[in-house]
């Protein structure tokens, strides 16, 4: 029987095709996306030829990863909607942006990318333990291995920097980081539920061209159709595997971190458990778990 699949970001690049791709094996995805009406009927589009073709079903559910209340709105359908829900793919992201602070003041990479989601999958834990294979599965950056920092109040920095001091790429990669840390904090926390990280590659979507702009997709577009041939960028739809792989993969040590199919080397930061254990309770109390 086909799983419950939460994806968050599900209406662009490697979201949507997680979905395709899911929902073409017979599971049923609840979309995640920003409540907009071209999200909305992208979806809605999606849901009605899945449903013409007998494939898995979609569902839309409306969230602005930038604002904390909007993620618990979101949860709290979900919830109520779906009594199991068999994996949360954390997948949403935004990478070096320009400055910008969300709704509850924090730098908006660590917000979208970290913050918001560890809320998403701890308010959707009753259901989610009702699953008898339960999985998370954050998509990271192969860029978090180069994290450095490993102090608390550091770390705290990061996530209400001023403009002066931002750096969007150093944002990214910590926001990434953090993602990673607390998958295998978490691991863990909740031994019910199977944790992982992927990194999936370098991926032809719409991720950079969001910041770069028009121009950007214009002028890169020669150089990525060879970075593509020659096999170092991915297709969104080749991207799909690894998580892929460890959906139907019956079970994987909890916490580790992927790529391309196979377990990867993390950074060696997440060998520091106290600073874990650290950033896991800071994050609760921001989110007002704790
Ligand atoms: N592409 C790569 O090479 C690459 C490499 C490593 C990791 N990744 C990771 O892969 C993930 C997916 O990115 P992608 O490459 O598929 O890029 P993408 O096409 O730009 O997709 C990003 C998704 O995140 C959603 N999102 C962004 N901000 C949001 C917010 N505030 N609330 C709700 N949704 C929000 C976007 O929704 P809207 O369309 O509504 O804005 C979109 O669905 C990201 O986490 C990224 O860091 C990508």
């Amino acid at each position: 029987m086909g799983k419950t699949i939460v994806i968050t970001g599900a209406n662009s690049g490697i979201g949507l095709a997680l979905t395709k791709v899911l929902t073409q094996k017979g599971n049923h995805v609840v979309a995640l996306c920003r409540d907009n009406p071209n999200n909305k009927a992208l979806i809605e589009n999606l849901s009605k030829n899945n449903k013409a073709f007998g494939l898995g079903k979609v569902d839309f559910i409306g969230i602005n990863l930038n604002n904390l209340h909007s993620v618990r709105q979101a949860a709290h359908q979900v919830i109520n909607l779906y009594q199991t829900v068999d994996v949360v793919i954390c997948n949403a992201g935004v990478r070096d942006t320009s400055y910008l602070v969300t709704q509850q003041k924090f730098e908006q990479q660590f917000q979208v990318n970290y913050l918001s989601q560890f809320l998403l999958v701890h308010l959707l834990m009753p259901s989610l333990t009702n699953s008898a294979g339960a999985k998370v599965i954050f998509n990271t950056s192969i860029s978090a291995e180069k994290a450095t920092i490993n102090q608390l109040d550091k770390w705290m920095a990061t996530a209400v920097i001023k403009e002066s001091a931002y750096d969007g790429l150093l944002s990214y990669r910590e926001s990434k980081f953090t993602q990673m840390a607390m998958s295998k904090h978490m691991a863990e926390l909740f031994p019910n539920i199977l944790f992982a990280s992927v990194h999936p590659g370098v991926v032809n979507t719409n991720l950079l061209n969001r910041n770069y702009g028009e121009w950007f997709k214009i002028a890169s577009f020669p150089f990525v159709a060879l970075a593509m041939a020659i096999g170092l960028v991915k297709s969104a739809k080749k991207a799909t595997e690894t998580f892929v792989h460890l959906i139907e993969e019956p079970t994987f040590e909890s916490g580790t971190y992927w790529f391309n199919k196979q377990q990867r080397l993390p950074n060696s930061i997440l060998n520091e458990k106290d600073y874990l254990k650290q950033i896991y309770e800071q994050s609760k109390k921001w989110t007002g778990l704790s």
